[in-house]
């Protein structure tokens, strides 16, 4: 929409957390995601509103213009590799590692490992750099539950403290990537609305940057 800036964040953990850039932005929902049902919400700029989506449908939203910017954690990215998109603005929130990870004690595996995860495009990749051939099991969440029924030899999924691969018996074993969450634009937005978006994006790498006192 002309003169308008729609931004797509994800409930729970990235709005929680770009909440606080917003605001040193001079940006505030009017309603609370966690409590009220919709999905457009006002903000204290009229001419900004906030739309609510999965956190993985975010590049989505933002590639096809449903909104002009959005906050996406690199996972999600990593699994849109050809999405067009810019990524102006590393947040530094939502930061965690995606790792692989498998029992503690596992059997000692001869053959092709099964890896389960939701991270297809990124296990694909991983494995392929270390000219190890894998048998990749799509799921959509509840990873740690595969290896403990026998579906899976690993998993690859984001690990923060460690808490959930511990309380499911299953250690973290290799780094595949360091994630944070970014800002992403939809890039005829970028030409249509340029001068609304550069000030926003200054605004944010601002706050960013009297978050993380640097
Ligand atoms: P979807 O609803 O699309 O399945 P999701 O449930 O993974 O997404 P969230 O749990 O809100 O969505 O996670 C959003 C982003 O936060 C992830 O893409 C990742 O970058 C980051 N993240 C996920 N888990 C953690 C964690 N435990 N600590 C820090 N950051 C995390
Ligand atoms: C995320 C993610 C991991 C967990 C890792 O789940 O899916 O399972 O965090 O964090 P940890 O290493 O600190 O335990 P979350 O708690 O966000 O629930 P979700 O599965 O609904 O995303």
């Amino acid at each position: 929409m002309p003169n308008t800036l729609t931004l797509a964040l994800s409930k729970g953990r990235i709005f929680k957390d770009t909440l606080p850039l917003l605001k040193a932005a001079g940006i505030e929902p009017i309603d609370d995601p966690e409590t009220s049902r919709k999905l457009i919400l006002e903000t204290t700029q009229p001419d900004v509103r906030i739309i609510i989506v999965r956190a993985s449908d975010v590049p989505t939203y933002v590639e096809y213009g449903g909104a002009d910017i959005g906050v996406a954690g690199k996972d999600v990215l990593l699994e849109h590799p050809n999405a067009e998109l810019y990524e102006p603005v590393d947040l530094k929130i939502a930061r965690c590692k995606l790792m692989t990870a498998g029992r503690v004690n596992e059997p000692v595996k001869t053959g092709r490992l099964k890896v389960a995860t939701k991270f297809v495009e990124s296990t694909r990749r991983f494995y392929a750099q270390q000219g190890q051939q894998v048998d990749i099991i799509k799921l959509y969440g509840s990873m740690e539950l595969a290896p403990l029924v026998g579906m899976a030899d690993r998993i690859v999924d984001v690990v923060d403290t460690g808490d959930t691969l511990r309380a499911n018996g299953l250690v973290p074993m290799e780094l595949i990537a360091d994630i944070s969450s970014r800002l992403v634009v939809n890039k005829a937005s970028m030409k249509m609305k340029h001068a609304r978006i550069q000030q926003f994006i200054d605004d944010i790498r601002r706050a960013v940057r009297e978050q993380n006192n640097d």
